[in-house]
């Protein structure tokens, strides 16, 4: 097994169902285009059977955006495969992602039928769109909870119809990262035409594991992820992308490589962030404000005298702003001192520490310092 990852971007579907983040098709052609300028392998355009408008944006993006694959979901329905093939029509490369769900629960209850008749379905799905497109993706949808023999069955009938990637969601974000790297290995080991296609990892945050359980089925063979801009998408979200691509990088132990221009992350998930008018958190991994911030004054003594002893992440490697020492209450002489520096000011032991008692007397008050607080105080 290479140890190339795939990267599949559903920001522009699982994301845009999110209440509140829809876009209109000129945003979604500009998110796009800054998805090939990071290096995405697959764009998930849309679902072009759920409105006029979707069909028109996957319409759009596939004449927009020539480098990455242009996929499309489907239920394991021909009218929805008609839709997406139409939709598809000027897209260089194209991907249909067709599924049905795999857990009893969704069987019994969603879907009222039997495991046999959802093995057909989704057999009869792929065939019917690889009449049309070469490239067929099958979600097993909730295969976090599948039975994992009944899953091993469903993924090798698919494969055998002609998948190309069978993707494996945790669609309700129930499973733990090792339960979910199980269930991949388990496929890897016990599928046995495997080798013709990929598997994919999809996975929801409900529970705050969706990075996790992803890079643990891509340490046990997944070799593509399925995730989103900023962690969006149903619910408390999928994957975060820049989360899963950063792990990567900065884990060399795990020997697995993306296609991806870390340098795009921040320009891109500003873009998101206000396209979608869906502010991240400030402690928000990798792309929130305070990811490069440094307020303590432990901290800031040991940044400012070795970066590393704080930062596992060069700012620049994300395309973020520069590091920052945010004064406060907390911030220790080092900090205060080196910031009074950078303004200009030279300033010896014993006027530090009168500045500092001055100082710690304003922060108290003012929550956060900024120069022209500073200013002031050198004043007094
Ligand atoms: O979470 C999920 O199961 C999905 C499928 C449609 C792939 O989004
Ligand atoms: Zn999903």
């Amino acid at each position: 097994m290479g140890n190339r990852v795939y990267v599949f971007d559903t920001t522009l579907r699982d994301g845009e169902q999110v209440p509140g983040c829809q876009l209109n098709t000129v945003e979604k052609i500009e998110v796009a285009k800054a998805l090939e300028l990071l290096g995405v392998d697959v764009i998930e355009a849309g679902f072009p059977i759920s409105s006029p408008g979707d069909f028109n944006s996957v319409v759009e993006i596939s004449k927009a955006v020539t480098e990455p694959i242009i996929c499309a979901l489907t239920r394991a329905k021909e009218l929805d495969i008609d839709s997406a093939v139409a939709a598809l029509q000027y897209a260089k490369r194209k991907r249909i992602h067709t599924g049905i769900g795999s857990s009893d629960i969704h069987i019994e209850h969603k879907l009222r039928t039997t495991r046999e008749k959802v093995i057909e379905q989704g057999v009869a799905a792929v065939k019917y769109a690889k009449k049309y497109v070469e490239d067929i993706e099958f979600f097993c949808e909730d295969a976090g909870r599948a039975d994992i023999e009944f899953l091993a069955k469903m993924v090798e009938a698919v494969i055998a119809a002609g998948a190309t990637v069978v993707n494996i969601p945790d669609t309700t974000g129930y499973t733990l990262p090792w339960e979910f790297g199980a269930r991949i290995k388990y496929l890897i080991d016990n599928v046995k035409n495997v080798d013709k296609a990929i598997i994919s990892a999809h996975c929801h945050n409900d529970l705050g594991l969706a990075t996790a359980n992803a890079i643990a089925a891509l340490a046990n063979g997944a070799r593509q992820v399925e995730c989103t801009i900023n962690g969006i998408g149903e619910r408390a979200g999928n994957t975060s992308l820049e989360e899963v691509a950063m792990i990567m990088k900065c884990h060399p132990s795990l020997n697995l490589e993306t296609n991806i221009n870390t340098k795009q992350l921040y320009p891109i998930s500003q873009l998101v962030q206000g396209l979608m008018r869906m502010p991240v958190q400030a402690n928000k991994a990798i792309v929130g404000k305070n990811a490069f911030a440094h307020s303590s004054g432990i901290h800031q003594d040991g940044f400012l005298k070795h970066r590393e002893n704080y930062e596992i992440i060069n700012p620049e490697d994300v395309g973020a702003d520069l590091s920052s020492i945010i004064l406060t209450a907390r911030s220790g002489r080092a900090a205060l001192g080196h910031r009074l520096q950078v303004l200009g000011y030279t300033i010896d032991k014993p006027k530090l520490d009168e500045v500092y008692q001055n100082f710690l007397n304003m922060a108290d008050k003012r929550k956060q310092i900024e120069d022209a607080d500073l200013k002031e105080l050198m004043s007094i």
